[in-house]
């Protein structure tokens, strides 16, 4: 059922109540938080300059970690406030309560385009346990109109993300929550064949769900990562000190025997770059093509796909149409890792396909190698993407109002 956007609402001096993902990565420098990735911040503008054009009084409201019902100093949302001021150009009003009597009478003091942010919503245990009188609490600061563009919290049922739908008369989708839709679900509904799924990451058992739900329209998926030993395993390639789910080996077999009945070419590295330490600087060597004869070395650990896997995948890269790429081939955070990782990005960057990114460290690892800014569509949801390439229906998006 299509969903209310927010170019269907009437804005105009209306109080706005508007659920954004913050959530975004931080390190902690000289006793202060530094962002260290703003995307979500940024993917969030166009929705709030679009409320401040319209001369909205936007009331924005976020999670930021887990601090788990309880007020706690490093997760303020403060400082993101302050860095979203020197994004729009515009000072954000803060508000230390996110429901109740402060931030009320700010609220009350809003001229029409200004923005508000309010504390944490995790500081409260009402959020995640989506309390009604929570829910109708935030409600209570708007106008009876909420905008929900938190693509990365869509899939949590909190009185944030459904709650407050309830108390409020219209719940519109904004623009990035659009766009996720859009490429996540409707774009990948139907992708153009031959669709090429690259699947990395640890664990197998993180994304058997979402493999599953792949080879229903997938042509081809290209398997790397951790997740590969575990496949090793099952077909009885010796996996040397590697990292392996051991006792996973029986899904690498059903995920074989699936994409076989489907006819999905099932494809894992037939050679990989092996380590005898996890650390910069290690001793390195690429195996021979890998067999039950010809394993990873005893004591060593595979960390990135070998050389003829990285050919034979640029080479069905380049036949795709479309292509879906989630979780890392190897542990590209340490560079001598890298190569693999990095290689792959750049045949998405170079294959003219529709290249779409489906969160998380694949995210990441676009951006280190420079090229996300040639890919498609970069999602700003880690287990919301997920969710959603499962084919599971979000309950953040569920509970908006119906067209
Ligand atoms: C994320 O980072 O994936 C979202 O912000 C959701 O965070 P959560 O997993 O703590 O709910």
């Amino acid at each position: 059922m299509p969903k209310l956007s927010i170019r269907d609402l009437d804005v105009r001096g209306k109080r706005v109540l508007m659920r954004v993902d913050f959530n975004v990565p931080v390190e902690e420098r000289a006793g202060q938080n530094d962002i260290t990735d703003d995307t979500r911040i940024r993917e969030a503008l166009p929705t709030i300059n679009y409320l401040r054009e319209h001369k909205a009084k936007t009331i924005l409201m976020s999670h930021f970690g887990r601090p788990k019902g309880k007020r706690v100093e490093k997760y303020s949302l403060r400082p993101i406030g302050d860095y979203l001021h020197t994004l729009i150009n515009q000072p954000v009003a803060f508000s230390r309560d996110t429901i109740g009597a402060e931030p009320a009478e700010i609220i009350a003091h809003m001229n029409e385009g200004d923005v508000v942010l309010l504390e944490n919503l995790r500081f409260q245990p009402e959020e995640e346990a989506n309390d009604p009188k929570f829910a109708e609490g935030l409600a209570k600061l708007s106008d009876g109109i909420y905008v929900n563009d938190g693509f990365g919290a869509a899939h949590r049922a909190h009185a944030s993300t459904v709650g407050v739908t309830k108390f409020v008369a219209q719940s519109a989708m904004g623009f990035l929550m659009e766009k996720e839709l859009k490429y996540l679900h409707e774009e990948l509904d139907n992708p153009a064949k031959p669709f090429v799924v690259v699947m990395g990451g640890a664990k197998v058992s993180d994304k058997i769900g979402v493999l599953k739900a792949l080879m229903e329209k997938a042509d081809t998926i290209l398997i790397g990562g951790a997740m590969a030993n575990t496949f090793f395993k099952a077909q009885g390639i010796p996996i040397g000190a590697s990292r392996v789910e051991a006792d996973k080996t029986d899904l690498a077999n059903e995920l074989v025997d699936l994409a076989k009945q489907r006819g999905v070419k099932l494809l894992l590295p037939v050679d990989v770059v092996e380590a005898k330490e996890i650390k910069p600087g290690a001793q390195i060597q690429n195996t021979q093509r890998l067999s039950q004869k010809h394993g990873i070395d005893e004591g060593w650990q595979a960390v990135d796909i070998g050389n003829a896997t990285v050919a034979l995948y640029q080479d069905e890269i380049g036949k795709a149409k479309t292509i879906l790429w989630n979780g890392p081939l190897g542990i590209f955070e340490i560079p001598d890792f890298a190569e693999g990782t990095f290689t792959i990005a750049e045949a998405l960057a170079n294959s003219g396909a529709t290249t779409i990114i489906g969160g998380g460290d694949s995210v990441t690892a676009v951006k280190q190698a420079g090229l996300a800014d040639k890919m498609t569509f970069i999602s700003t949801g880690g287990g919301a993407a997920l969710e959603l390439l499962e084919g599971k229906e979000l309950p953040g998006v569920a509970a908006l109002t119906d067209k």
